[in-house]
């Protein structure tokens, strides 16, 4: 077992290179310690939390971890795209890709009710998983990017920590929990320490059900794919205009119904993209983030010119309370 479960109480906030860099060392010798020669198992989403386990294992044990890496057809443009380059390209990593999109968007047509589409997602997603772990051979460890808050509101009773939940009860592996002690600051140091992209890194937080919560109703491929040109394009703008890193959270979100408008002189009847950016410390009350004209009529813009499907574009500018983040 991994001797470190507990943060020690006097343990110094990692804030600077070097110190990642230490605690970088520390894993390395105590992931080596209770892995020895066994094989490895993490479910990669490409999130900061299991790219930073992903690129500490990769360092301590190498192809001794094999990540899946599964692509429920939910992510934004360019992260599948981004995990198979950073990792398996550059890292060398043993990285099992797998294409589900066809599978998980079969079982949400024409599902409506927001909680069962997240109850759809995290079940396929663990029967996928736990799929191409049956493939495996000789895995002994499953790796988990559960971190310090994790533990503390599931102690609180707040969040029920369930990054280990749902696998069969026959599949029983050991957890390796490199980053289990660490706030998110901290995960994020040791990633940059690691070598990561900044845009892996430092990227903002998204919902385990990805674009799925951000195409409200059932979800159909052709609204899906609206949500995330808009929300690439979204991002792209940000970063152009010095706002990614420092906006906390900003998406678009494309609902299921059609207003009149007009394109070279003919009649449309396309959806509206809502453009929602916010900030916050706790994310139990949410502020606004007020972006310049300018910013709004190049965004009303391109999103229009650009994305399929769109030919409106509205901004959500109502904190938390009373609405929450996402819409559902
Ligand atoms: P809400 O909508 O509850 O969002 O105000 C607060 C924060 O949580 C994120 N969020 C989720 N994250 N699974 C997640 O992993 C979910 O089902 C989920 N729903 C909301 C949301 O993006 C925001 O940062």
């Amino acid at each position: 077992m991994n001797p470190i479960l507990v943060r020690p109480a006097d343990m110094e906030r990692i804030t600077t290179a070097a110190l990642a860099e230490k605690y970088i060392e520390e894993q390395i010798s105590l992931l080596r310690e209770q892995i020895g020669d066994k094989k490895v198992l993490l479910a990669l989403s490409g999130g900061v939390d299991s790219s930073v386990v992903a690129a500490l294992l990769i360092k301590a044990v190498g192809r001794q971890l094999v990540c899946v890496h599964v692509n429920h057809g939910l992510l934004r443009k360019g992260e599948p795209e981004q995990v198979i380059k950073v990792f398996r390209d550059e890292m060398n990593a043993d990285l099992v890709y797998v294409d589900a999109v066809d599978r998980f968007l079969d079982k949400l047509a024409g599902v409506t009710d927001p909680e069962q589409k997240r109850k759809i997602i995290g079940k396929e997603f663990i029967d996928v998983f736990a799929e191409e772990a049956r493939k495996l051979d000789g895995i002994e460890f499953l790796a988990q990017g559960t971190i310090w808050p994790d533990i503390l509101e599931s102690e609180a009773g707040i969040k029920a920590h369930h990054n280990a939940g749902g696998l069969p009860e026959d599949m029983k592996f050991e957890l390796v929990e490199p980053v289990r002690i660490l706030f998110k600051d901290e995960v994020r140091m040791v990633g940059k320490a690691l070598g990561l992209p900044d845009n892996m890194v430092f990227r903002q937080p998204f919902p385990g059900p990805g674009l799925g919560v951000r195409c409200p109703g059932a979800i159909t491929r052709d609204r899906l794919e609206a949500v995330r040109e808009s929300d690439a394009i979204l991002r792209e703008e940000f970063a152009k205009n010095g706002l990614e890193g420092k906006v906390w959270q900003y998406f678009t979100v494309v609902p299921d119904f059609k207003s009149t408008g007009i394109k070279n002189g003919k009649r449309t009847f396309d959806w509206p993209c809502i453009i929602r950016a916010i900030n916050t410390t706790d994310v139990m009350e949410v502020t606004v983030e007020h972006l310049s004209n300018e910013l709004i009529d190049h965004l009303v813009k391109r999103i229009t010119t650009e994305v399929p499907g769109i030919n409106r574009v509205l901004f959500d500018y109502t904190p938390k309370p009373p609405a929450t983040v996402e819409y559902e």
